[in-house]
């Protein structure tokens, strides 16, 4: 197992490249099951969640080539099977979204459930409720959803839950309606870019879709949908996440190739915490200005600020003089970075959805443990900053989500190495 060793106390400066993003690539790589024609998913990012789809789709006798220095992968799903096991599907709870696009090819599929989560309950209800109203049989039996129709026809559906419109399943919905009969209503659709840029790519199949990153999608399903070439959007996450790094080291990061528009929730809240962000020529600059000010953030479906950025700001809070408060709407109990972040002397109190974030002067370096994705960059933005040594352990964690990190750390002036225990 590798972990990643910093000594923290340097200001990042420099430029870095943000990669293609994650969530937006797992959904389309599944969209492309929907045709047997070959498809070509450009700016993909080199990420152990991609390898986890892309086998997935082999397992499913998908014929997939994944050129991973060149960000490429060409995918062509003439005979697809119609069952994903839960050994495969258990490394990956995006995996879910194979479920709309195989019941739209095939009529008849089963997909295992996903399984437990660390970030919270995950429940996919919503997602299954839309594959009904298209009339397909969903039964739950055996560890697996089984889903089957003579045919799909359009509906209305409303994809808003508990806590927001649920991203995965509007996609898994929006993938299976755009080979049903008639025309599909997707009220409370998640917006977030992710979910616009799937659009983008079902249109270009062939796909007759309005309203691509709104609330309400119509959708008029077509027969058949032809192969595409589509270049994924870039990760506004790792984006948002270098943002942070700059807030919390007192550095001056610029970053290339983000979509500033994605991050004006993020941008606001440091804006608001005394950063300096700029926007110029398809970068986004972002100096720390010595001074932090405390700030309360909520998290919320896009346009609000990103549960997927929660960890990162928070670890912006522990070193941020004042009281903090991050309340977290999305996943309720999303705090298990927390308790790894007081090793490093953070002074964080949970308060049922809120984390109670009183600033101290300085952290200080230990080891920790990663628990998730988000959690883990929020353990290494905090080591960046801590006075000597944090290791951070079970770094698979972040390289489910970030491609390069510490090379791209390393490049802004941070002493990270990765070392192999
Ligand atoms: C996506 O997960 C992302 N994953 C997550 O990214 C992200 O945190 C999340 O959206 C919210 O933005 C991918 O895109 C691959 P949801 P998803 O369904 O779609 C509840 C990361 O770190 N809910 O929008 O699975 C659910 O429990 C990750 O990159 C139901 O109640 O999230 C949660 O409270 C992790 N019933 C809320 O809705 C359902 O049927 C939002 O979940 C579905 C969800």
């Amino acid at each position: 197992m590798e972990k990643i060793i910093i000594s923290g106390g340097n200001p990042l400066r420099g430029t870095v490249e943000i990669s293609g993003s994650k969530n937006a690539a797992l959904p389309i790589i599944a969209a492309t099951l929907l045709t047997s024609e070959p498809c070509t998913i450009r700016g993909v990012p080199n990420l152990s969640d991609i390898q986890f789809m892309c086998d997935i789709l082999r397992w499913l006798s998908v014929k997939v080539t994944h050129h991973k220095t060149d960000g490429v992968i060409e995918i062509q799903a003439q005979h697809p099977l119609g069952v994903a096991p839960y050994e495969l599907v258990r490394k990956m709870r995006a995996s879910v979204c194979l479920l709309g696009p195989l019941l739209a090819r095939l009529h008849n599929c089963k997909v295992s459930l996903p399984g437990g989560c660390v970030i919270g309950d995950r429940p996919i209800d919503q997602h299954l409720k839309g594959l009904k109203r298209l009339g397909a049989d969903v039964l739950v039996e055996n560890g697996y959803v089984h889903a089957r129709c003579n045919e799909l026809t359009g509906s209305d559906v409303f994809m808003g839950g508990r806590f927001g419109s649920t991203v995965l399943g509007t996609a898994n919905v929006m993938m299976a309606a755009v080979l049903a009969k008639g025309t599909t209503w997707i009220e409370g659709a998640a917006c977030e870019p992710e979910i616009e840029d799937l659009a983008i790519f079902l249109i270009k199949m062939g796909a007759k879709i309005k309203g691509a990153g709104s609330h309400i999608l119509e959708i008029e399903g077509v027969e058949v949908l032809n192969g595409a070439d589509h270049k994924v959007i870039t990760d506004r996450i790792e984006a948002g996440t270098f943002m942070t790094a700059a807030a919390i080291t007192n550095g001056d990061i610029e970053i290339k190739g983000a979509h500033a528009e994605h991050l004006c929730a993020v941008r606001d809240k440091l804006e608001e915490s005394g950063v300096t962000v700029e926007r110029a020529n398809g970068t986004i600059r972002v100096k720390g200005n010595g001074d932090l000010k405390p700030v309360d953030v909520i998290t919320m479906p896009y346009p609000g600020f990103p549960t997927d950025m929660q960890a990162q700001m928070s670890a912006v809070m522990t070193v941020t003089p004042g009281i903090s408060v991050i309340t977290e709407k999305v996943f309720p109990n999303r705090f298990m970075h927390i308790s790894e972040m007081a090793r490093l002397g953070a002074d964080v109190s949970i308060e049922g959805s809120s984390a109670i974030v009183k600033g101290v002067k300085h952290l200080s370096g230990a080891p920790v443990m990663a628990c998730d994705l988000r959690a883990s960059a929020g353990l290494v933005l905090a080591g960046l900053c801590a006075d000597g040594e944090t290791e951070v352990n079970r770094i698979y964690h972040v390289d489910r989500g970030y491609e390069r990190i510490d090379q791209k750390l390393r490049h802004l002036g941070a002493k990270i190495e990765r070392v192999s225990e």
